[in-house]
């Protein structure tokens, strides 16, 4: 018996007022679809088969690469029927797992225990108990406690409507059973669609088994309608994933502005100050500190690092005790050896920086290979680009550049060289030599201060 994965994915999503399709809508930086995806693909499905309707060809480009059957749903008529489209690829002998498209969160070790628990010949539903169940398919069961159907709140009588215990959605299902069931839903209820839910009367019918896993973790099963409701789920994401982390020796200073949109690894005693952002794959080492309204994007942080303030790291890799920012800007392609101080209003692109240099105020490097022990005064500029080609600045080992210097590249400063302040380079500084080019002073010995205008006598011609 081979596990297939039904994934529905056709509702409009009107209740988002979007002009994106509701699946793609993201939850911690990834669209809900992908989230059910990376859980359909780690239960290593024989074949994972999205039924989507409207806005599909833009749903389809966003997972060119994932393996995964688009099936089309041209009208949404109800789940049953959703389900239904998917019959053509569904042998009888699989088992069909029912998954939602906006239910994000659903995790990997529920959906396998629903899998593990549900004997090959019977209806597994994922159920749960909430204090407020509205909206939801409720569960029926006869006076033995066995589940006898699901009835939706809006056929519910109010003594049903008082049930708590919900449907989920999520239902594990021998493919036989739906090719026979299917075909004979009808729309005969409130809502005039046809209920993926009465097949749990025809199971009752024929004596199959239905059994039930119930989730302890609500939010799992959560299903987005409506922005109000991705943000509150969003949040409860980020709280929680905080919780874990300070639970792994992480201080965050506050866990309601401490955002992950994508994975965070973080190792000992490092604390993340208020309203810090990771984005991508970032990995921080042992005791750092990330200051204040930093973002950090697809990096890695070596141990003692230290983050300050405003500091927006890209696809930069920081090694042991570098220190950056307040209101630095480290941008893609920066490496920087331990110890590297990098200070205010610096942007760093393309640069490697070798161990113990200094960067410390006002400062563009871009496209630079910078040695060790450097020191690069304030307001130091690489000239990388010539309007058509980026070129390559290299300073060596032990250089020191005077404040306000212009590099234009491409150009080498020597080791232990000497470039004094206000310099525009353009051609190679030799090593251990003072370069500089700056013009002279001058002092007017006659000049006289401007006086005001209307202090003047007049002027008649
Ligand atoms: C459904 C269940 C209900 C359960 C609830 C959990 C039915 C009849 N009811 O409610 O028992 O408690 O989910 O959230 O199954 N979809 C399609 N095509 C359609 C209709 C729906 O792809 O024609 C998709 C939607 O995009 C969504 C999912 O199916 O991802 C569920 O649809 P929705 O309308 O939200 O579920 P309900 O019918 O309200
Ligand atoms: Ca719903």
């Amino acid at each position: 018996m081979s596990l297939k994965i039904i994934i529905l994915a056709a509702g409009q999503g009107k209740r988002m007022h979007s002009d994106l399709p509701k699946v793609l809508h993201p939850l911690a930086g990834k669209p809900m679809l992908q989230w059910v995806i990376e859980a359909a693909e780690q239960l290593r499905p024989a074949a994972i088969h999205v039924i989507h309707g409207h806005g599909g060809e833009c749903v389809r480009q966003q997972f060119a690469h994932a393996h995964v059957n688009w099936i089309e749903q041209s009208e949404q008529l109800g789940t049953g029927h959703a389900v239904a489209q998917a019959l053509p690829y569904l042998d009888a002998d699989d088992q069909v797992l029912v998954l939602y498209g906006d239910v994000p969160l659903i995790s990997v070790l529920t959906l396998q225990r629903l899998h593990q628990s549900t004997p090959k010949q019977a209806l597994g539903l994922l159920i749960a108990t909430l204090a407020e169940p509205y909206g939801l398919g409720r569960i029926l069961r006869n006076q033995q406690g066995e589940i006898i159907a699901i009835i939706e709140e809006k056929d519910a009588t109010e003594s049903q409507r008082s049930i708590k215990e919900i449907f989920s959605g999520i239902l594990l299902v021998p493919a036989q059973k739906l090719h026979c069931w299917l075909p004979q839903l009808n729309a005969h209820n409130a809502q005039g669609e046809y209920y993926l839910t009465d097949i749990v009367k025809f199971a009752v019918a024929e004596k199959m088994p239905v059994t039930s896993v119930m989730t302890d973790y609500p939010q799992e099963i959560y299903g987005i309608n409506s922005r109000v409701q991705l943000i509150a789920l969003e949040r409860h994401y980020q709280s929680r994933l905080a919780e874990q982390l300070m639970a792994q020796g992480v201080t965050i200073m506050d866990p309601l502005r401490f955002d992950v949109r994508g994975t965070l690894q973080v190792g000992k005693d490092v604390t993340i100050d208020n309203n810090v952002l990771f984005e991508g794959e970032v990995i921080i080492g042992s005791h750092c500190y990330i200051g204040p309204n930093c973002v950090v994007k697809n990096s890695v942080i070596g141990d003692h690092v230290e983050i300050k303030a405003n500091t927006v790291v890209e696809q930069a890799s920081i090694q042991a005790n570098c220190s950056i920012g307040p209101f630095a800007r480290v941008r893609p392609g920066t490496q920087l050896a331990e110890g590297v101080k990098i200070g205010n209003f610096v942007e760093l692109k393309q640069a490697v920086v070798g161990s113990q240099s200094k960067i410390n105020h006002l400062s563009y490097i871009g496209d630079a290979e910078i040695g060790r022990e450097v020191n690069i005064g304030a307001g130091t500029i690489t000239c990388n680009y010539d309007g058509v080609n980026k070129h390559l600045t290299r300073i060596e080992d032990h250089a020191f550049i005077g404040s306000n210097t212009a590099l234009v590249a491409p150009v080498v400063i020597g080791k232990k060289a000497f470039i004094g302040a206000g310099s525009t380079i353009t051609k190679a500084a030799p090593a251990g030599k003072l370069s500089l080019s700056r013009s002279k002073q001058l002092c007017i010995p006659d000049w006289q201060p401007p006086r005001p205008m209307n202090k003047e006598p007049e002027y008649n011609g």
